[in-house]
């Protein structure tokens, strides 16, 4: 387990009802007990307190519903609990939703960002001393690859969806105000993850709830895109290192050292499910489908995750044949999770992104 940098009591994590940030309420709670979490999330379709049902009446964790967009809000809760270090996971997530609603992910993401710096500044700015805000980033700041190369933390920023421009202006805003204020932060550029409790909209969860509902697999353009895949738990631990051991001002790439073209990540996942629900080989791998392209889609993401090897002693402690079967096991385990997230509004998401 990582040393403490110092005993800091109160610490804020936003979007922690969601896929990620869950997973890292849970580690803090559970690792920390001297720490007193404060999980901050607005509950949008993507935020869900089920997700942290084993951990919620923990003396050390509490829960706050409250959006990060509203100063007021946000003012109240600083001045009463005086977080002294923030993890700022809080988000619009999904990049076929922000081409729909660019202006919610500016709103959400850039705008939340603010006021969030805004709150920890006013709070710290005569002493710094001890005081972090963690910033949780993507790799897709960087733009797009080509069929070579890796981003590096060097990479010059290029991001080409609504939703990748929004992160990308609040990781600016981020390192303004360290600049400007000397507001004390972290940032990590992390890649597409996956595991348990992952709104079924991204890639890995939609085509499981598929597979499972045999329902058309909908692969974009020809299925030649890559992504950098890591198990969301890896990511947890990288964060708390991080979080730990980082340096001010420094950022991270957080990475898998695992590409894998969509469609060959989703005839694996064909495979797997086949295997796991007892069908007959090949049966899933009918239900690809070729579909419209995402407008802008990026071709391929890959992160140089060097620096944290290197410097903090970070690498994936799981193999993707693993991580991916320990994620169907966990949706053919949750049937319930799935069918409540999957009803309502979801319905009307689907047909709205796949007619
Ligand atoms: P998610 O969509 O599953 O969860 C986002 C959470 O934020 C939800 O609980 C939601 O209710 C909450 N939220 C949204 N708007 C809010 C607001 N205005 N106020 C308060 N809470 C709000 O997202 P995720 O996939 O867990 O991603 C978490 C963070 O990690 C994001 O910042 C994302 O950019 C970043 N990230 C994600 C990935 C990935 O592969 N999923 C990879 C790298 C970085
Ligand atoms: O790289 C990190 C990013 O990874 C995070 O910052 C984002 O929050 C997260 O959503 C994810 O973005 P992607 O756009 O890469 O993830 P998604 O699961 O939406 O798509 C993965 C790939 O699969 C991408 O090339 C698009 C493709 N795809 C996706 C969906 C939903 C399909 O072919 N069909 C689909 O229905």
């Amino acid at each position: 387990m990582p040393e403490k940098r110092n005993a800091r009591k109160s610490i804020l994590i936003t979007g922690g009802a969601g896929f990620i940030g869950s997973h890292v309420v849970r580690r803090f709670v559970n690792n920390y007990p001297e720490y007193h979490i404060y999980n901050l999330d607005a509950l949008t379709y993507a935020g869900n307190l089920e997700n942290l049902m084993d951990i919620e009446e923990k003396e050390n964790y509490t829960f706050l519903q409250g959006d990060i967009t509203n100063e007021k809000y946000i003012n109240t809760i600083f001045d009463e609990y005086h977080f002294d270090s923030i993890i700022h996971l809080a988000a619009e997530s999904h990049v076929d939703r922000s081409i729909k609603d660019p202006l919610a992910f500016a709103k959400t993401n850039i705008l939340g960002t603010m006021i969030l710096l805004n709150a920890f500044k006013s709070q710290w700015q005569d002493n710094w001393e001890g005081k972090l805000f963690y910033h949780v980033s993507t790799d897709e700041v960087y733009g797009t690859l080509g069929k070579t190369g890796l981003f590096t933390e060097s990479t010059s920023y290029d991001p080409n969806s609504p939703y990748s421009s929004s992160k990308a202006s609040s990781d600016h805003f981020v390192r303004a105000y360290g600049e400007t204020y000397n507001l004390p932060y972290v940032i990590t550029n992390c890649s597409n993850n996956y595991g348990a409790n992952q709104f079924p909209e991204k890639l890995i969860p939609l085509f499981i709830h598929n597979i499972i509902n045999n329902k058309q697999l909908p692969v974009y353009g020809d299925g030649d895109y890559t992504r950098d895949w890591l198990y969301v738990i890896d990511h947890a631990i990288a964060i708390d290192l991080v979080f730990h051991k980082g340096i001010n001002h420094e950022t991270y790439n957080i990475g898998g050292f695992n590409e894998w073209k969509n469609i060959d990540l989703v005839k694996l996942l064909c495979q797997q499910m086949d295997e796991k629900l007892g069908r007959e080989k090949g049966s899933s791998e009918q239900l690809i489908t070729f579909v419209k392209d995402r407008p802008g889609h990026d071709l391929r993401y890959a992160i140089d995750a060097t620096k944290i090897n290197k410097e903090l002693g970070w690498s994936p402690t799981v193999t993707f044949e693993e991580g991916l079967a320990n994620t169907i096991d966990w949706y053919l385990n949750n049937e319930e999770w799935l069918n409540n997230v999957t009803s309502g509004a979801y319905q009307k998401y689907y047909t709205l992104q796949y007619k």
